[in-house]
């Protein structure tokens, strides 16, 4: 989490640094700050809170410097306070630096730095960081290098142990911007005579198409005549900067009051994207009519699926657990990747190990994955490490590590709650079920088409529950507005859309909401419930539907409120329900593409109504790139 930036060429830095942090703003935004290098100086200012406090500080300096680094944090070391905020400096504060990152050897130098004189003024791990590249600067000897800066950082980041990136400049060396990544993203920017450095790519995307994402171990020095790469050793890198398909444009509200409620009306685009880029039309194909890009040998007696991932995509994966399942006929466990990494399965062979993580970067989820990697590396053949990654990011961390990546096609989402980046991801395993299931033959071709033309209708299906829904969720939100706790139910292949349905509530209402499998309402939950207690309960017919309805029917004898997500014309659940977020009838095993969508309109309203930072939820980062 946190994001930092980096500016230098010929233009004042601290507008281009600001309008950076805000495109980063969702990785961190509980304090800002940035710090420029002017008249042999380093300029630094902070400020607690959103950036536009840091913005409004600002206002009254003027600040003509041409190099600068900026930082939005969420809080790990240290209370979101002005002190802990970053950049943070040496004693001499001749040296600033901004981290994004767990500097876990800290308190040993911190300790072995302040025994030779360091003034330390934060609770940070960051702080270390200046403390320790002025130490090497003081000792480097005369003339040893043609940057000595560059140096001294290198030999500093040698003595880092964690998952960082952090970029640097120096008082002393007006035209040098050093940017380091160790296992956190960090990306480089070329314009014409200007260099950027970002710990994400919308936030250069204004000023440069050409970019270079670091990889681990490497170290950059910007100047205003170019970049050079090194290793951590020293070694110069040749490297080339490649051309990103992202427009300012992709990255603005475009009339929407929120960035969330845009990604929410994107997603029948995104589903159509996706059924372009799977699905090969059915006359054209020979073994399978779905083009995923993944080699055979992948699908080669394939005994198990393990899947690893964090919050909403965890949520993707339970539905691909069902698909996998139901569909392909393939065993398939989801773990969570924080349990995974430290309590994993025994080994099995021929397992597909698959790594599910929108933004690529969430530390739990690349932990997980780099572990089973190693734990399967010089096993027998059948046992070693099929990976493959879904992500909406494939430049990321994730990219780096998987040799095979689907790619979902959400296009970039700035809301901290996910929403069409759960859609793409519902795709992805569609897609891949799917083609599991036309190789293994555990689906009948005609059955397959039946599925695929299913999902084919589903861009409009989503369109006219977005147009009959908006104003009955905003009716609903204005009921709900002060409710203390809500019950999600779904049964099959729902269930994972009532686990989804309460953590969008939960993430950007603050409510109390869980989600339940909804047979097990009787085994305990169902004494939470009394008239306060609303229960939104999914109900598509098919395999579990009259379970549904009676589960609900359990819920409504205990005076809850009942909401039902339920097909359009459907007469019984017209009786059971005090409320309908009608869908139409779709197949039950392509409904989570669809009953999803008013749970989010609804998290969305009653948020929105609250008064609430959508966006931005408090406590929240969109990229969790700690553990
Ligand atoms: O980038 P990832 O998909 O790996 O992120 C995982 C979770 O942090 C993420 O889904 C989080 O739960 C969102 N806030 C959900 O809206």
């Amino acid at each position: 989490m946190c994001g930092i930036v980096g500016y230098i060429g010929t233009q004042a830095a601290t507008e281009i640094l600001l309008a950076g942090l805000e495109k980063l703003e969702y990785r961190g935004y509980d304090s800002a700050g940035i710090a420029t290098v002017w008249e042999g100086e380093v300029n630094c200012v902070r400020a607690k809170g959103k950036l536009h406090n840091l913005r409004s500080k600002l206002e009254q300096l003027e600040n003509p410097a041409q190099i600068g680094i900026g930082h939005t944090r969420w809080a790990t070391h240290g209370k979101p306070e002005e002190y802990n905020a970053h950049p943070h400096l040496d004693t001499a504060m001749r040296v600033a630096v901004v981290q994004n990152g767990i500097i876990e050897n800290y308190r040993e130098l911190r300790e072995e730095l302040k025994q030779k004189g360091h003034e330390f003024r934060s609770e940070t791990d960051t702080e270390v960081i200046p403390h320790l590249i002025a130490e090497f600067l003081k000792n480097l000897p005369a003339s040893s290098s043609s940057s000595p800066f560059l140096d001294a950082v290198r030999q500093a980041v040698n003595y880092l142990k964690g998952a960082f990136a952090i970029a640097v400049i120096c008082a002393d060396y007006p035209d040098e911007l050093i940017v380091v990544r160790q296992q956190a993203p960090l990306v480089i920017g070329f314009g014409q005579g200007e260099f950027f450095c970002a710990s994400d790519t919308p936030a250069i995307v204004a000023y440069t198409r050409a970019v270079l994402p670091l990889e681990n171990g490497e170290i950059a020095r910007l100047t205003p005549l170019g970049v050079e790469i090194y290793n951590f050793a020293g070694d110069r890198l040749k490297k080339q900067p490649r051309m990103l398909n992202l427009s300012p444009t992709m990255v603005e509200k475009q009339g929407f009051k929120h960035f969330m409620l845009k990604e929410i009306y994107e997603q029948p685009g995104v589903v159509r994207a996706s059924l372009e880029a799977y699905f090969t039309n059915i006359e054209e194909s020979s073994e399978s009519p779905i083009n995923l890009g993944l080699p055979r040998e992948f699908y080669a007696d394939l005994a198990q699926i393990q899947i690893v991932a964090c919050g909403t995509s965890w949520h993707a994966a339970l539905v691909g657990k069902y698909l996998l399942e139901q569909l392909a006929g393939i065993s398939t466990q989801v773990h969570y990747a924080s349990e995974y990494r430290y309590a994993p399965s025994p080994l099995t062979p021929n397992t597909l190990i698959i790594g599910v993580t929108q933004s690529g970067e969430t530390a739990d989820t690349l932990a997980a994955l780099a572990m089973e990697k190693e734990r399967r590396q010089g096993q027998e053949p059948q046992y070693q490490a099929r990976l493959l990654g879904i992500t909406n990011r494939p430049e990321s961390s994730l990219g780096l590590m998987v040799p095979h990546i689907i790619n979902t096609l959400a296009g970039i989402e700035i809301g901290v709650a996910a929403t069409k980046t759960f859609i793409a991801q519902l795709m992805a395993f569609y897609a891949l079920a799917l083609d599991l299931a036309a190789h293994r033959q555990t689906v009948p071709l005609e059955k397959l088409v039946e599925i695929i033309n299913g999902l084919r209708q589903i861009p409009k299906e989503i369109e006219a529950t977005l147009e009959a829904q908006e104003s009955l969720t905003e009716h609903l939100a204005h009921d709900f507005a002060e409710t203390k706790d809500f019950i999600f139910l779904g049964r099959g292949i729902n269930f994972p859309i009532a686990l989804e349905g309460a953590l969008k509530l939960k993430e950007i209402s603050y409510i109390h909401a869980e989600g339940y499998p909804a047979g097990e309402m009787k085994h305990g939950p169902i004494a939470l419930l009394d008239a306060k207690v609303p229960v939104v309960a999914i109900a598509i017919p098919g395999s579990v539907y009259e379970k549904v309805i009676s589960n609900a029917q359990e819920a409504k004898a205990r005076d809850s409120r009942l909401i039902g997500v339920t097909p359009v014309n459907d007469g019984e659940a017209a009786e059971i329900f005090n409320d309908l977020l009608p869908v139409s009838s779709v197949d039950e095993l392509l409904s989570p593409i669809l009953t999803v969508v008013p749970l989010q309109l609804l998290a969305y309203h009653i948020a929105a109504r609250r008064g609430l930072d959508v966006d931005q939820p408090r406590n929240l980062a969109k990229s969790v790139t700690v553990e």
